[in-house]
């Protein structure tokens, strides 16, 4: 840990005070520094893309690594009404692994995560492998999400700011195409969301919102 990680830390505190309240910003603080002791994983921090291990095309659209709230995960989750043993769960952009192996807990039949950069892949397969919780059905590509075919069984997919809106609409015509081959039920838990009108125009559902304060933590459509 650097004096500057030190600083951009407060910095990130204080203003999750402003928009969320002190009570929230000092759970999801707690959360942070206890639970990646508990699962036997490093995810903490922020983290640049290494651009120069990038061959994608969306490199210019992806946004900085940074693990989702272990406290926000669970409201989510605990919101979706599915039979978890019967359902697939992805994570566009998946980092160190953190949500993969958060979604461990709730019994998927499968878990996929999708991600591009080269280093970020491989230190979610150093977590997958080091994790005190059964990571068995957890299976991490190292792929662009917008080129990934969504499988026929997916219906639960998650999303935290990975990219711009460019590369947001790549994959939501995946998804669509996808509910042509086989429709089904799809649930799209999209957090900290930015670019709701990609969903909305669509005619996607809400089904869930969750605010604290004035922050939007995010959205559960149905597609
Ligand atoms: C904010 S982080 C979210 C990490 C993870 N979902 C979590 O919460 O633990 C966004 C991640 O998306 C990845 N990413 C950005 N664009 C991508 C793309 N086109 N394909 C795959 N991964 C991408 C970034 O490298 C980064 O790891």
């Amino acid at each position: 840990m650097t004096f500057n990680s030190v600083i951009e830390d407060i910095k990130i505190v204080i203003k999750s005070i402003g928009k969320r309240g002190l009570l929230p910003t000092l759970t999801m603080v707690w959360h942070e520094y206890s639970f990646d002791s508990k699962y036997g994983i490093r995810t903490k921090g922020r983290q640049a893309q290494n651009k120069g291990k990038l061959e994608s095309t969306n490199s210019k659209g992806g946004k900085e690594y940074q693990g989702y709230s272990y406290f926000l995960f669970r409201k989510f989750m605990n919101r979706l009404a599915i039979d978890f043993s019967q359902s697939v769960f992805v994570d566009f952009g998946s980092g160190k692994g953190r949500v993969l192996i958060m979604a461990s807990e709730y019994n998927f039949k499968r878990i996929i995560g999708l991600e591009y950069a080269e280093d970020l892949f491989l230190e979610s397969q150093i977590n997958i492998g080091s994790t005190k919780v059964n990571a068995s059905n957890i299976h991490i590509e190292h792929e662009d999400a917008a080129a990934y075919s969504i499988p026929e069984d997916a219906n639960v997919l998650f999303f935290f700011n990975p990219f711009d809106e460019k590369v947001m609409e790549s994959v939501l015509k995946n998804v669509d195409a996808s509910m042509e081959r086989t429709p089904r039920k799809i649930y799209i838990v999209y957090t900290s969301p930015t670019f709701e009108t990609c969903f909305d125009e669509r005619g996607y559902e809400k089904v869930f919102e969750l605010h604290n304060g004035a922050k939007n933590e995010g959205i559960i459509y149905r597609v």
